[in-house]
């Protein structure tokens, strides 16, 4: 029995953990969940996964909870519960499906104390990668990747040589904006932001599915999950969304991963890793997909995958500028405050006035990040 704590148990990432954990009864047991306030569902959650404690980061959200499990079950509360719940806890494995960089601190205790991370959060990668990457060498974790797209790479370059590797292809659907003219862009409404063709996901990934920053933090989250240099990444639109990304070789063989898109896929994979479970998700049906199609990218219609690109040839402390301009901006827009076409032009100039720190320690990174909030949310005035 492996057991396994869910951290953003409540979010999309997180039920579709649970659906995979039900699917398995004799293989994985949760010992540990956690939310930033729905209370409703995560005490459902409780009752019928028979957990122990579990943390709720809003503090009214955690009192009221507690009252309802009439503290017969250990509810931690706030940042430092959930750091606590981490430091605690039996489990074999931490699923990290909270959204955004909040999932920093989180990430890193899990790795300091030689916890392996089943990673759905692409945000604390990107913010920090080459400080966690130290310590994920140094403490002998494993990074397990839940992303689609990192788990297609890790499975195509399973048992090769990593100096062998030519090129990355990362695919990407286009997002929900793909074939809209790019003069609308702008102004588009959230609605049609929200409406995402092939996944349903958080509103703050989808956001970024439209903008494609969130095929721009994938680039990142490659470059170092995987330590390879941003020219060997190349971005691929592939709007069926069934090859999930690929991998040349210097031989010029090419390894593919392909399935359908149901994120309990990677879950799974992630979880069972390295043993493959038999499960009851569809296969593909070839005789009817018929065909596969790909594109370029436009990286004047989408400029927050060029800026992306600036960050990862730069590296330093511009990807934690990049992130949290970005994750300001899209709050922003979410709250109607900005318009859409504000987005990339918010980061963009967040990252011009950066003096971008090359080598840095976890202070740079951390000061990094307040500076750029700070910065975006004048931006997003400015603009509003
Ligand atoms: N969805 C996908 O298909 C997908 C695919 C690949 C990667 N990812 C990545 O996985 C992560 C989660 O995505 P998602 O779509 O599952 O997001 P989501 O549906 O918004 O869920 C986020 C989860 O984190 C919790 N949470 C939010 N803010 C928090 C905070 N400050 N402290 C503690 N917990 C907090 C949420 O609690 P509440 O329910 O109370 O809000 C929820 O349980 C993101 O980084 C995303 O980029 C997602």
């Amino acid at each position: 029995m492996k057991k396994i704590a869910i951290l953003g148990s409540t979010g999309s990432i997180g039920q579709s953990t649970l659906d995979v954990v039900k699917s398995f009864p004799g293989r994985f047991r949760v010992v540990g969940l956690s939310t930033n306030s729905n209370i409703a569902i995560l005490h459902k959650q409780i009752k019928q996964f028979s957990i122990g404690s579990s943390c709720v980061r809003n503090k009214d959200s955690a009192l009221s909870l507690k009252k309802r499990l009439k503290n017969k079950v250990k509810i931690f509360q706030g940042e430092t519960g959930l750091l606590q719940l981490i430091r605690k806890s039996n489990a074999d494995i931490i699923v990290l499906a909270i959204g955004g960089t909040e999932a920093f601190f989180p990430l890193l205790a899990a790795v300091e104390k030689g916890m392996d991370v089943a990673l759905a959060n692409k945000e604390a990668l990107v913010m920090a990668g080459p400080v966690l990457m130290k310590k994920v060498a140094k403490n002998k974790v494993k990074l397990l990747p839940i992303d689609s797209e990192q788990s297609a790479i890790w499975q195509c370059l399973n048992g090769q040589d990593p100096d062998r590797l030519k090129v990355i292809y990362l695919t990407a659907s286009g997002g929900p904006l793909r074939g809209a003219p790019e003069k609308k862009l702008k102004n588009i409404s959230i609605n049609r932001v929200l409406n995402h063709p092939r996944w349903k996901m958080g509103k703050k990934i989808t956001v970024d599915s439209a903008t494609l920053m969130n095929k721009g933090l994938e680039v990142l989250e490659a470059m170092y999950l995987f330590n390879v240099a941003p020219e060997k990444i190349k971005v691929l639109i592939h709007p069926e969304a069934i090859i999930h990304s690929m991998v040349e070789f210097v031989d010029g063989v090419i390894m593919a991963q392909l399935s359908v898109t149901d994120m309990r896929i990677p879950i799974q994979y992630a979880l069972s890793y390295p043993e493959r479970l038999i499960n009851r998700l569809p296969g593909i049906d070839f005789f009817k997909l018929k065909k596969l199609n790909f594109e370029e990218p436009d990286y004047k219609k989408f400029p927050c995958l060029k800026l992306a690109y600036l960050a990862a040839y730069e590296g330093g402390t511009l990807p934690t500028v990049l992130n949290a301009a970005n994750e300001v901006a899209v709050d922003e827009f979410l709250k109607k405050r900005i318009k859409f076409g504000s987005i990339p032009e918010i980061i963009k100039r967040v990252m011009h006035r950066h003096k971008n720190k090359a080598r840095p320690y976890l202070e740079d990174i951390l000061d990094a990040d307040i500076w750029a909030r700070i910065e975006a949310a004048r931006e997003a005035e400015r603009l509003g």
